[in-house]
């Protein structure tokens, strides 16, 4: 018997950054899913691709997850952990994240406990923390949660109803960067400039939420703006580069209402909404100009888990 879990990626709207200094993000889950299969083994160990993970970085944060649940709930923990994976890595779309909540989706659901969201999420974070060092919780919330979520560390999160199925155009720089390091930089900004910060770190709580009122009501040409005005923030507060900038700009040439960098930035991807006829010749364009380029129908759902023979 093994459990499968399969849970979705994310793209941050608005609010990244600020949001673990205590501001409103808005994000949302993406049909791109990493999947983990669990089964109890003789040679326990974990897998990427059919691979063994031999390095020590990857390794750690998910075999936390799995000992935590195993001291919590008693269960030897003699497993075989394998993880696929259509995430890019170290691209702002959450792979760590999504691997994490998948891991412990999955491992719940091998031993048949019944686990929600939020203890989900509680076993995630101790992963996430060994890779991100100081995550906010805005990934493991949104890709075990699913949907578009205003998210605040320390409040419940809350789910944004959307008016109909929106389209988000995701494109990857190509340039893999660490989130950590982008935390620590913004935390050097914050340590300069208190007062500045704290008044940008309310600005943005205030943007996330104008974007989901924008989001849910339909009107992607004025959430397109808000989108437009994080990302000039973003690069104020030093997490864009000239890479990330002429990406958003060739995106906004090709017809988009707003664009900006999501997640972390230093590289990774942008996120940008567009008007409805010219979403898919906008990503055939940026394909055309070398770029791994999507389109993310959303809402989506949170992660799921079921058991095969
Ligand atoms: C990473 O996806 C988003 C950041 O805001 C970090 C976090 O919230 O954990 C940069």
């Amino acid at each position: 018997m093994k459990a499968i879990a399969e849970a979705p990626s994310k793209a941050i709207i608005t609010g990244e950054h600020f949001v673990v200094h205590g501001a409103w993000a808005l994000a949302a889950a993406l049909p791109r899913r990493v999947r983990v299969e669990v089964a109890d083994s003789a040679h326990p160990g974990f897998t990427f691709d059919g691979a063994p993970i031999s390095d020590k970085r990857r390794l750690s944060p998910m075999a936390k997850v799995v000992e935590a649940m195993a001291k919590e709930y008693s269960f030897g923990s003699s497993l075989n952990v394998s993880v696929t994976s259509e995430v890019p890595q170290g691209a702002g779309l959450g792979s760590s994240a999504s691997t994490m909540v998948a891991v412990a989706s999955a491992v719940a659901r091998l031993r048949g406990i019944s686990i929600g969201a939020h203890d989900i999420g509680r076993f995630s974070m101790l992963g996430e923390k060994e890779v991100h060092g100081r995550p906010s919780g805005v990934d493991v919330a949104v890709s075990s949660m699913g949907g578009v979520l205003l998210f605040r560390p320390g409040v419940r999160p809350r789910k944004v109803r959307l008016t109909g199925a929106r389209s988000l155009i995701i494109a990857f720089s190509g340039r893999r960067r660490s989130t950590k390091r982008q935390i620590n930089r913004v935390s050097g900004v914050k340590e300069l400039f208190p007062s500045l910060f704290e008044g940008l770190t309310e600005a943005a709580s205030d943007v996330s939420l104008m974007a989901a009122e924008r989001l849910s009501a339909g009107d992607l040409k004025g959430l397109g703006k808000i989108m437009s005005f994080n990302h000039a923030v973003l690069a104020t507060i030093g997490v864009s580069n000239p890479g990330l900038d002429r990406l958003v700009d060739l995106t906004l040439s090709l017809g988009a209402y707003g664009a900006k960098l999501t997640g972390a930035g230093g590289g990774g991807s942008i996120v940008a909404v567009a008007p409805g006829g010219k979403e898919k010749s906008i990503v055939s364009g940026l394909r055309e100009r070398g770029f791994e380029a999507f389109l993310a129908v959303i809402p989506v759902g949170g992660v799921r888990s079921w058991l095969e023979k």
